[in-house]
């Protein structure tokens, strides 16, 4: 199994309240999603890898240590990934950016593909994947399944939330990549929809209901 890291830090709880009160603005929503990346991305890159250089300080000569930046490919869910893309391009700019369309079929909560646009050399790439929301957890298994068919091989998944029931299914779908959440709620209601959660990600990002 996967390991799963729920990332708890009061900043982060004290804007997710706010972003699943159902009066919270189309505006505020999308800002705080963003605020909320940065600090997500802070935690699910803790340990990524440095190289060092030489530079000349002011006072002198010395050995600093940067992102080895473009070996990371960030992979959002269109289009409520995006929302947390905007977050982390702005910490690491140099990131290239894999765009996977899927939406979710409201029948069968099947996935749906209707794009998908990756860099080629992506089995040599540490590839984060992120998506606001994991439900029954259908739409990040895909994912990651077509970036797995596409050579990836060293890949973790970030969402603001999460239901129990996904996390256990994406698991065990993909034991190698790591979940890091803000939350993970009570349980998916009969429509697949995260309780309490904070409902349509994606409707709420870009007022489309
Ligand atoms: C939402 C969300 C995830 C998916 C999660 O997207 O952003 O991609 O649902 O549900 P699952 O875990 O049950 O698959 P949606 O399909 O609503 O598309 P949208 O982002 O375009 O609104
Ligand atoms: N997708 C969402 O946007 N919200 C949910 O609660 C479940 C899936």
């Amino acid at each position: 199994m996967s390991s799963v890291t729920v990332v708890d830090h009061p900043l982060i709880q004290h804007k997710l309240s706010i972003m699943r009160d159902k009066q919270t603005s189309t505006a505020s929503f999308r800002r705080l999603l963003r605020e909320i990346a940065h600090l997500l991305c802070y935690e699910v890159m803790r340990d990524l890898e440095l190289e060092s250089n030489p530079i000349e300080t002011p006072m002198g000569k010395m050995e600093a240590v940067k992102l080895k930046g473009k070996k990371l490919v960030f992979a959002s869910i269109l289009r409520a990934g995006n929302g947390l893309l905007e977050g982390m391009l702005d910490l690491v700019p140099a990131a290239r950016v894999a765009h996977i369309g899927l939406y979710r079929d409201h029948e069968t909560l099947q996935p749906v593909e209707y794009y998908f646009k990756a860099p080629s050399d992506i089995a040599d790439r540490f590839i984060i994947v992120v998506d606001p929301m994991l439900a029954t957890a259908n739409s990040a298994i895909a994912a990651v399944e077509r970036l797995k068919g596409r050579g990836a091989n060293n890949l973790r998944f970030l969402c603001l939330l999460a239901a129990p029931e996904g996390v256990e299914a994406f698991t065990k779908a993909h034991p190698d990549v790591p979940v890091f959440t803000a939350a993970i709620d009570s349980h998916l209601n009969d429509k697949g929809y995260i309780v309490p959660g904070l409902g349509d990600a994606g409707d709420r990002m870009y007022g489309t209901k």
